[in-house]
């Protein structure tokens, strides 16, 4: 077996948001001797609040900008001499995807490009070997899955069906071929819907456990039989660490979490771990706040992702159950009330209210 890849100091980008600041928070912590540059361009979705606790590390060099920037992509590198640019930046959001795709692709696809074009510039005439550029991806590249069709396999064709999909498997093309032809040390990940701290309150998980404790109706798109695979995002974090230590370039991995629920299930579970950890004053369940809304359109139907690849090639598996993740979740919301307040006042307000009125 080759040697582990054993960085000494990393490029990210999109560590402000809620993937991005996990790995973060996780690799300075695991890591101690390890130097992290984050550059983010700090949207909507990207928060210093979440990176709070880091704040004043040397071995974290924190960098507002976007990943479109050439100058200052140049610049990182050539300044702070990465072994591995690992790429989290993205618009992220599928409702917003559809209400407006342009962001989407200059972030998603112009941003990859150039992020590929100054790391193929950088590590020119250098040993490829030393080096790794991450892409982290979707499993929503891959297209929605009927009841009874196996799990996507990093085989399954390309099949994206929003704005949002299809720009990112754009970039994951692109991240192929600068291997292909130029013979760039990529990698690239494809993962199953997230959860956990830091998740931002438009993404349904933490959109249910925000609006149930304000009172506010709960909603569940079409007939909410929609199926996604939660993962919590510190196992996400875990796998992207062990695919960049020894992932082949030039590979795919696909990351899940084996646990396929709809998302009525998600919101139901939510709303009971909620009338237990804090009831309503007047002790009717959450779940009374359930509402059916006018279902997004293009709505994919189920994705589950094969995840033995990695399993079998690098040895990771998910630590967390759905209960023991979703429980840990849940606590961290009520925990931190502050962050919320932080994250959901401007802007936010403007998307909630164009998104449900
Ligand atoms: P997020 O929306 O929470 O965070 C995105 C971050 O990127 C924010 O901090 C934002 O400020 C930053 N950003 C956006 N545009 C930028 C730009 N032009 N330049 C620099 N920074 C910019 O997203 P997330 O949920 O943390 O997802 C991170 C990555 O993981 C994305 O690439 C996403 O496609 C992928 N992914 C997400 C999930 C999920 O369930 N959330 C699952 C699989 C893959
Ligand atoms: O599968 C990975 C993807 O998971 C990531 O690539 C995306 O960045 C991430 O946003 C997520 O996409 P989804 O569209 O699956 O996540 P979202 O939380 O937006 O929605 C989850 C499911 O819940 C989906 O079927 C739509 C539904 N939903 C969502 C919202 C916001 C509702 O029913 N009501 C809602 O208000």
């Amino acid at each position: 077996m080759s040697a582990r890849f054993d960085p000494a100091c990393i490029l990210v980008t999109g560590g402000a948001g809620f993937i991005g600041s996990n790995f973060v928070l996780g690799v300075l912590s695991e890591q101690p001797q390890l130097k992290v540059v984050n550059l983010d361009k700090l949207t909507y979705a990207g928060n210093l609040s979440n990176l709070a606790s880091v704040q004043g590390n040397a071995r974290h060099v924190f960098v507002r900008g976007d990943v479109a920037d050439t100058e200052l992509v140049q610049r990182l590198l050539t300044d702070h001499q990465p072994q591995a640019l690992i790429h989290f930046a993205a618009e992220s959001h599928v409702d917003r995807s559809i209400h407006g795709p342009a962001d989407f692709l200059q972030t998603n696809i112009q941003g990859t490009f150039n992020l590929l074009e100054c790391f193929r510039a950088y590590t020119q005439g250098r040993d490829a070997s030393a080096y790794r550029y991450l892409q982290v991806s979707t499993d929503e590249v891959y297209g929605s899955l009927g009841p009874a069709d196996d799990p996507f396999t990093e085989l399954h064709r390309f099949e994206p069906n929003s704005p949002y999909s299809a720009t990112k498997a754009a970039a994951d093309h692109l991240a192929r071929a600068w291997h292909h032809t130029y013979g760039l040390p990529v990698l690239t990940t494809n993962c199953s819907n997230n959860y956990g701290p830091y998740h931002f309150p438009e993404k349904l998980i933490p959109l249910v456990i925000h609006r149930a404790l304000k009172g506010e109706p709960l909603p569940i798109y079409g007939d909410g039989q929609q199926v996604r695979d939660w993962l919590y995002v510190e196992d996400h974090c875990r796998a992207i660490w062990r695919v960049l230590q020894a992932g082949r370039p030039g590979e795919t991995y696909n990351i899940g979490g084996w646990n396929e629920m709809t998302n009525l299930e998600v919101v139901r579970t939510l709303c009971a771990m909620l009338d237990d950890m804090r009831p309503r004053a007047d002790g009717v369940s959450y779940a009374s706040q359930m509402t059916f809304v006018t279902d997004r359109p293009g709505h994919d139907r189920r994705y589950a992702i094969d995840a033995r690849k990695v399993e079998h090639e690098l040895g990771w598996r998910p630590i967390e159950t759905f209960e023991s993740g979703i429980r840990k979740t849940v606590r961290w919301y009520l925990d931190h009330p502050d962050w919320v307040e932080g994250v959901t006042s401007g802007s936010y307000r403007d998307w909630v209210s164009r998104q449900y009125g």
